[in-house]
């Protein structure tokens, strides 16, 4: 089976890998493999709109093949649950990774804040090779640390501390997003479903 990842994220392409790498009838593949592919602009209301305009946009060009589009973000609870859809692009349409980790850091003292409550939210669009589509979610919830640690993973991990953890994502290191993180749930929901279909 041939699996075509609709991201140009490296982080989440490098997750996907990790995950999907004992499948061992499984070839991962990903937009960025095909040289005029443009993405669509994630002008969506909600992850499920975000996530579906990022797989239907590699489906046009890739309609044989299982196609995975997924979108995902941050919910901290003390600001009304942003940046949420505008996770990827909290401090401008070309922020890097640090500049919004800055950016929600520096949000969450403007006001003084005792909720530090957060989720990881993920909802994944698969389309089938005969064009049906399945919708999964994962998620993970957490609290925002006061500075950033750790050097692993991307985005926001270097300030989400998981539920039951004292460290950072990015201090935890990959294995521990494999087992527990939104998108390891959605995909392994996913990855249920298929199997299902192939017995
Ligand atoms: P997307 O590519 O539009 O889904 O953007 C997702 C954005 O949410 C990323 O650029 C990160 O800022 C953030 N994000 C999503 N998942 C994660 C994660 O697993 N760790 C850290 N940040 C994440």
């Amino acid at each position: 089976m041939e699996l075509w990842i609709a991201t140009g994220n490296k982080g989440k392409l490098s997750e996907y890998r990790l995950l999907l790498n004992e499948i061992v009838d499984l070839k991962v593949h990903h937009q960025g493999e095909i040289a005029s592919f443009t993405p669509r602009p994630e002008d969506g209301k909600t992850f499920l709109d975000n996530a579906r305009i990022k797989a239907k946009t590699l489906r046009a060009v890739k309609n044989d093949v299982w196609v995975l589009g997924e979108d995902a973000g941050l919910e901290v609870e003390g600001l009304n649950n942003l940046p949420g859809i505008h996770s990827a692009r909290y401090a401008g349409p070309k922020a890097s990774d640090s500049e919004n980790v800055a950016k929600l850091l520096k949000m969450m003292t403007l006001k003084p804040m005792q909720n530090r409550n957060a989720q990881f939210v993920c909802t994944t669009i698969v389309y089938t090779p005969s064009g049906e589509e399945w919708v999964f979610t994962g998620q993970m919830k957490g609290k925002i640390a006061s500075k950033p640690a750790g050097l692993h993973g991307f985005g926001y991990d270097p300030v989400f501390i998981p539920d039951g953890q004292t460290q950072t994502l990015a201090e935890l290191g990959d294995g521990f997003k494999t087992q527990h993180s939104h998108r390891a749930q959605a995909l392994k929901a996913f990855l249920e479903k298929w199997r299902s279909t192939q017995a």
